[in-house]
């Protein structure tokens, strides 16, 4: 497998950097200034910032891509409000890169890039390909699904963007005598993941189902056995077997690790202080300023701890977009997803929409990473 840093590009885009400073003028130059500060120490937090009112955007219209899924293709599906569409994220220290995805396509050369995931996980992805997609609108491209397995492809640039979907990352085995059981010590899949150069991962939601919508009849850890426990228990013992994974086979020189951090829905309106709206039907704009009524998520801090802990702490980049995305209640399709109030969806985003800021964020850590 080659080898995921390419000095050579590197050096070359830098040298762009600096013809495009003088051809533009002062007001590009301090946009490169800001983008060399993320480049060239890793000071900015690009998680913490505001959203601004941006008529440049969105980065493309949901036409660009007739691939997008249905449940996500909000304004396909009627939605008449525009506003969400038009918000940038706009750190606090620094200016996050304008994403350029035919210098992504470049630097990717030869390699691939995987999601693995629940739907969060496929709306980012689906996010991606599209802006990769805009980016170089006459490149030809395929975008095939094999099962829980889809992989969309740019032939000319030789790279792969690939969904792989696995809602709770251990193990679900169906065992013909006993049900099905989650292994939340074992992670059959990783063996999959390691010939990857970029993995993106999540896991939260399907953590919460019950009832019907539960996808296990028991609960394994060891020799123990058990019908249910603690949620927050059982993602934290799975996470911590997901670190040991990473600790135990990425090569840091090969494969990039990212970990998108819980990404927060909004069916209950107390959180952000709006009396007798419990769902996030009508939202029109994001919460003003940077912090949202709710405090941190339960669940994002559970990610922290296990990430904070693992052995090489450093092989896994946190997409902490758990902040940035409590921010934007306006972001989701409701009504506009799947359709009516049946199928009321406060959990996904729309596209284009809040991903694309996350995916902004992994290319702006990719290019600093490819150093
Ligand atoms: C994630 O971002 C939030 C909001 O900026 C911040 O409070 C939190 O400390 C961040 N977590 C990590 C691990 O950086
Ligand atoms: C169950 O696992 C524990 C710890 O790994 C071990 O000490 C114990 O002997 C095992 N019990 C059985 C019945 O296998």
């Amino acid at each position: 497998m080659a080898e995921f840093a390419k000095p050579v590009i590197f050096v070359s885009l830098l040298f762009s950097f600096s013809c495009l400073t003088t051809v533009h003028g002062d007001q590009r130059k301090k946009e490169v200034e800001s983008e060399q500060k993320i480049n060239n120490n890793n000071k900015c937090d690009l998680f913490d910032g505001i959203w601004v009112y941006d008529e440049s955007y969105p980065l493309y219209e949901s036409s660009d891509c007739d691939f997008i899924e249905k449940q996500f293709d909000c304004s396909k599906n009627g939605r008449p409000d525009k506003f969400y569409l038009k918000y940038s994220w706009h750190p606090s220290a620094c200016k996050l890169p304008r994403f350029n995805g035919e210098d992504l396509l470049k630097r990717m050369r030869g390699k691939s890039i995987m999601f693995v995931g629940d739907s969060l996980s496929l709306n980012q992805w689906q996010s991606l390909t599209c802006m990769l997609h805009k980016s170089v609108p006459h490149s030809q491209y395929t975008n095939l699904r094999n099962g829980l397995l889809s992989t969309f492809t740019f032939p000319e640039y030789d790279v792969k963007v690939m969904m792989s979907r696995n809602v709770f990352l251990v193990d679900l085995v169906d065992e013909k005598s006993v049900g099905r059981v989650l292994k939340l010590d074992s992670i059959e899949a990783g063996q999959f993941w390691k010939q990857f150069n970029v993995l993106i991962f999540d896991s939260w939601h399907w953590w919460l189902h019950t009832g019907r919508k539960q996808p296990w009849d028991y609960i394994q850890e060891g020799n123990q056995t058990v019908r249910d426990m603690d949620r927050l228990v059982a993602y934290e013992k799975a996470l911590r077997t997901w670190t040991k994974w990473v600790d135990n086979n990425v090569d840091p020189s090969k494969t990039k690790v990212f970990f998108q951090a819980v990404s927060p829905d909004h069916l209950n309106g107390k959180d952000w202080g709006e009396k007798g709206s419990n769902t996030c039907e009508g939202q029109e704009r994001p919460v003003k300023g940077k912090s949202y009524g709710g405090g941190p998520h339960p669940a994002e801090l559970v990610v922290e701890k296990v990430l904070r802990e693992m052995s090489n702490p450093k092989l896994v980049y946190l997409l902490n977009i758990t902040t940035l995305s409590q921010l934007r209640k306006d972001g989701h399709p409701s009504v506009y997803g799947y359709g009516g109030h049946r199928g009321m969806d406060c959990t996904h985003w729309c596209l284009p929409g809040v991903p694309d800021t996350w995916n902004q964020i992994l290319y702006a850590a990719l290019i600093n990473q490819n150093e």
